[in-house]
């Protein structure tokens, strides 16, 4: 089976030991590469905790803040200083006391979502260096990921054009599936896959039944998301079906 076919579930016992498993596996794609380093956060509650463990002693001091870039793969079209915004909560856990400020890349929420979705594509392209993905050389080297309870993952909706979107870097979303009912702007499949590695985190009993669904194969974003090196879930306990034996 190819690399990018490939997904490996990971348990864990409860949502603290997740975000070790999170963060230790983030540091191990750190350690990983001596040179430039990108890393795309996710929104939503799940990180919390892994955002928070980064600024503790044990992984700040570890981590190369200067080398290390900061990305989001979706943005809620929301001010940037409101709460419900993606990059606004990392940086208030954890990314405005630690990172360099040209080192934290936001989408922007100034304008509107398809020009936003524009110009991010456009800093994302600059960074990498070409306007083309190369399979050989991926963009991030990690990817953060969640899954909404629709199995929806960063903005990529159930049915939604942006799941199949192949052309586009970064497209806009004029309304979401699931609170908070904003416009959206999201990467699209092709760019989140351009990563050593894709890391879903999901914990709660409320998860169970969409996360059944998406290991039993039904086409929902979550399932189809994949990286085109490593796909990785960690996955809490109480989110795990009933019969779960391993994938
Ligand atoms: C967002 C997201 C979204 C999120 C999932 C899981 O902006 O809402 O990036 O894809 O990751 O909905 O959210 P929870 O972690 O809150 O369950």
């Amino acid at each position: 089976m190819a690399a990018r076919d490939h997904r490996q579930l990971i348990a864990v016992a409860d949502p603290a030991a997740l975000a070790r498993a999170a963060a230790d596996r983030l540091m191990a794609r750190i350690d990983a590469n001596g040179g430039r380093i990108a890393i795309c956060l996710t929104g939503g509650s799940s990180p919390k905790q892994l955002y928070a463990l980064l600024a503790t002693e044990a992984y700040r001091d570890r981590i190369p803040w200067k080398r290390v870039h900061w990305f989001i793969g979706d943005e809620r079209f929301v001010p940037p200083t409101d709460p419900l915004n993606n990059m606004a909560t990392a940086r208030g856990i954890f990314l405005d006391r630690l990172a360099p400020p040209s080192n934290i890349h936001p989408i922007p929420t100034d304008a509107d979502p398809d020009e936003s979705a524009e110009r991010y594509a456009r800093e994302l392209k600059s960074f990498y260096g070409a306007d083309r993905l190369d399979a050989a050389r991926p963009l991030f080297d990690l990817v953060l990921m969640g899954m909404g309870p629709d199995g929806h993952t960063a903005s990529i909706f159930p049915d939604y054009p942006a799941l199949n979107e192949t052309e586009r870097w970064v497209v806009g979303v004029p309304k979401a599936n699931v609170e908070p009912f904003v416009p959206r702007v999201t990467l699209t499949c092709p760019v989140l896959a351009s990563c050593r590695e894709m890391l879903f985190e999901v914990a709660g009993r409320d998860k169970r039944a969409i996360l059944t669904r998406v290991l039993s194969g039904e086409n929902l974003p979550a399932g189809r998301a994949r990286s085109n090196g490593e796909t990785v879930w960690l996955v809490a306990k109480t989110a795990l079906p009933e019969n779960f034996r391993g994938e």
